[in-house]
């Protein structure tokens, strides 16, 4: 599974790059207003570092307006995957940036069926948002098992980027699960080298080995 580390930050980005937790990064309007930066230049920095897609979002929601953008954000660098909603519009303009060799990862997927629509508009990643539907109590993990299967049958090419993790739980299952990407806020990336046994066990080992008195 790859990761994307999921922040317009570039601090926590490089952090999470030295763990060698970056495979790419997204964005999203609103890690763009909290980073107080322009997106334009956040983008254009973070792909300076950054060798995998990139992803930045359209603010339009007309096709002319969100191809507009797309050119835009597309200039910035080669790894720039541009960010479409799973609209009509969203997907007529994801059909015609694939078409023309740009990225595409459409985003605010909460159903199998926009999945579909999705690897058909050509489509380079599909982001299902695994936590939003946790939240209004619709099991999201399944989404991530039904567009699997889905892909699967037909042999889509999309990759399925589980997004809207808010857990290590939701990383592990949705690699279980066989999601091609997991993207992640940095604090969750860091959590999953965390386990209270591996903390226990270096404090009982360190106990032992001070009582042998070596060093090496
Ligand atoms: C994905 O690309 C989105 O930016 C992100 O995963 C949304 O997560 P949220 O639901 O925690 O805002």
């Amino acid at each position: 599974m790859k990761f994307f580390v999921d922040t317009a930050d570039v601090k926590d980005i490089r952090e999470c790059q030295e763990m060698g937790l970056v495979d790419g990064v997204t964005t999203n309007p609103t890690l763009i207003a909290k980073s107080g930066r322009k997106i334009t230049e956040v983008i254009k920095e973070i792909c300076s570092f950054v060798e995998g897609p990139v992803s930045a979002e359209v603010a339009a929601l007309d096709y002319d307006g969100m191809m507009r953008e797309g050119d835009v954000l597309r200039k910035i660098a080669k790894n720039v995957a541009v960010k479409v909603p799973l609209t009509v519009d969203g997907l007529r303009a994801c059909r015609k940036l694939s078409s023309e060799g740009t990225m595409v990862n459409v985003t605010l997927c909460f159903s199998a069926a926009q999945a579909l629509l999705a690897a058909k508009a050509g489509a380079t990643f599909i982001s299902p948002f695994i936590g939003r539907l946790d939240d209004i109590n619709l099991p999201g993990m399944e989404l991530i098992a039904n567009i699997r299967q889905i892909y699967d049958n037909y042999d889509y090419q999309t990759n399925i980027l589980a997004a809207s993790i808010r857990s290590v739980n939701h990383i592990t299952e949705a690699a279980i699960i066989g999601a091609d990407y997991a993207t992640a806020p940095p604090a969750v990336l860091k959590g999953l080298v965390k386990h209270p046994l591996t903390d226990k066990g270096i404090e009982s080992f360190l106990a032992d080995w001070k009582k042998t008195g070596q060093t090496i």
